[in-house]
């Protein structure tokens, strides 16, 4: 069976008080909008339609980014849940199938349970995603007979004992696509809000003689973003989930909670990872790794028994192979660092190679940018940069060569080589002394000459 998701996220979420287009605000670095486009992913979908309105180029292009191949409709005028599914009709042609729709502000509807609403759609024309609701709110309550749904009610136009009702709705709705468009078709804005409710659907289903189905999910799972407070509990939510997954997984997290991740980390089994480690969009860490304390990786790979940190910095393009040490306060950016390399302490690696077995000692700096360009440092293998070397690129260093520690190196040193770029040292007998009492007798004189 082929699918076609349709994301809802024209809304403007008034509540954020932003300037940004809600499904854009991020969880785990990523906008809300990937997340719930990620949960859908799992059901192979054959087109992707997201209907946008707020902020709708910026919309557009965050939706392309994750799914290069989403078509991206427009409704100008936010006229209720079904109108919005109604834009998606043109970019729907000629698709034969089932149309799910999810909202892109409820980032975190699993991929279980839609494939458990597209099994439910073997005994259900509409299937809709419900849950118990702790605190019901201003959920819409589907009046359902087990799993048979007879109809949706919105809050604003409950009864009182429709209100009791506690099973909720999700918002997330499937149904053969032609069937769906015919329903939303008969749809009215004959309602509190004057709106064209998605929920009406059901009961139009219903009357004339097709089925309507409930697959329940957990609460958590449905968790909508309405406001910097939802965002902020969404992100608890997530890390919480992606810690607990990464502790079954066999990762050893020294304190769970304090270790932030990305919505796409990826670490191997047996890695540990001490407190306060914050890991951005684009990390890779394989299996034994070690980063230690009040690390900061992002866009990195950090190989098997690798040790980072603490207090260590890794940026976009820092690629450590087996067995690097990368200490304090040390960061590395666009760099390639080979087997077994060791950079320990208080240095700058960027826009660099260093080959295997190389050392680095503490204070060297890679000079990598004049003002306009960036340039590269290429150190090659069994090589000992002295501490304090200032390696002002483009430079290079042969393999098995050496730096003086405090050198400038401008220019490339041969293979073997020992380069010493610094003034030569100049030593006065005596001089310490006899300036050490000269300055004692001002002080003794209250600082007068
Ligand atoms: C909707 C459901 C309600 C459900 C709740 C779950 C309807 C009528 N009601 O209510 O039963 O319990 O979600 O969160 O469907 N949107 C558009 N265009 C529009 C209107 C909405 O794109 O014209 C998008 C919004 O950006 C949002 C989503 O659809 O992502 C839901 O819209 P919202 O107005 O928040 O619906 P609720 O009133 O919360
Ligand atoms: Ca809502």
């Amino acid at each position: 069976m082929s699918t076609a998701l349709i994301v809802l996220a024209a809304g403007k979420g008034t509540r954020m008080m932003s300037d940004r287009a809600k499904v854009l605000h991020e969880v785990a670095h990523a906008p809300l909008l990937w997340h719930a486009l990620r949960g859908g992913m799992a059901l192979d979908p054959e087109r992707i339609v997201v209907v946008a309105g707020h902020e709708a180029e910026a919309v557009a292009a965050s939706a392309q980014d994750y799914a290069p191949d989403a078509q991206v409709v427009i409704q100008a005028e936010q006229r209720g849940t079904a109108h919005a599914v109604a834009q998606a009709r043109d970019a729907l042609q000629g698709f034969d199938g089932d149309a799910i729709v999810l909202y892109g502000d409820t980032p975190f509807i699993g991929e279980a349970t839609l494939e458990r609403m597209a099994r439910a759609r073997a005994t259900h024309d509409v299937v809709v995603l419900g849950f118990e609701a702790d605190d019901p709110a201003r959920y819409g309550r589907l009046v359902a007979d087990g799993d048979t749904l007879e109809r949706i009610v919105e809050y604003k136009d409950a009864t009182e004992a429709e209100r009791a009702i506690t099973l909720s709705n999700s918002g997330v709705l499937a149904a053969d696509a032609a069937t769906l468009m015919a329903l939303i078709d008969a749809v009215s804005d004959d309602n509190a809000s004057g709106e064209f409710y998605l929920t009406d659907v059901v009961q139009i289903a219903r009357g004339r003689g097709l089925s309507a189905g409930v697959v329940r999910c957990d609460e958590a799972e449905t968790m909508g973003v309405n406001s910097r407070a939802d965002l902020a509990r969404a992100e608890a939510a997530f890390q919480a989930r992606a810690r607990a997954l990464l502790l079954d997984e066999g990762v050893t997290l020294q304190a769970p909670e304090t270790v932030m991740l990305a919505w796409d980390t990826v670490i191997g089994r047996d890695v540990v990872v001490e407190p306060n480690v914050v890991f951005g969009p684009h990390v890779t860490v394989e299996t034994g790794a070690v980063i230690r304390a009040f690390s900061h990786l992002e866009g990195c790979h950090v190989s098997r028994g690798a040790v980072v940190g603490p207090y260590a910095r890794l940026r976009p393009g820092a690629e450590l192979a087996e067995d690097v040490r990368v200490g304090n306060f040390v960061e590395i950016k666009n760099a390639q660092l080979a087997e077994g390399v060791k950079v320990n302490h208080l240095s700058y690696i960027g826009d660099a190679e260093i080959g295997e077995r190389t050392n680095v000692g503490a204070g060297t700096i890679t000079c990598n940018y004049d003002g306009v360009f960036k340039h590269r440092t290429v150190i090659g293998r069994d090589v000992f940069v002295g501490s304090d070397t200032m390696l002002v690129a483009p430079v290079t260093l042969g393999d098995g060569s050496m730096t003086a520690s405090g050198s400038t190196i401008t220019e490339d040193v041969a293979p073997g080589a020992l380069a010493l770029g610094r003034a030569r040292q100049v030593t006065k007998p005596g001089f310490a002394e006899k300036l050490f009492s000269m300055l004692r007798a001002r002080k003794a004189r209250g600082g007068k000459d």
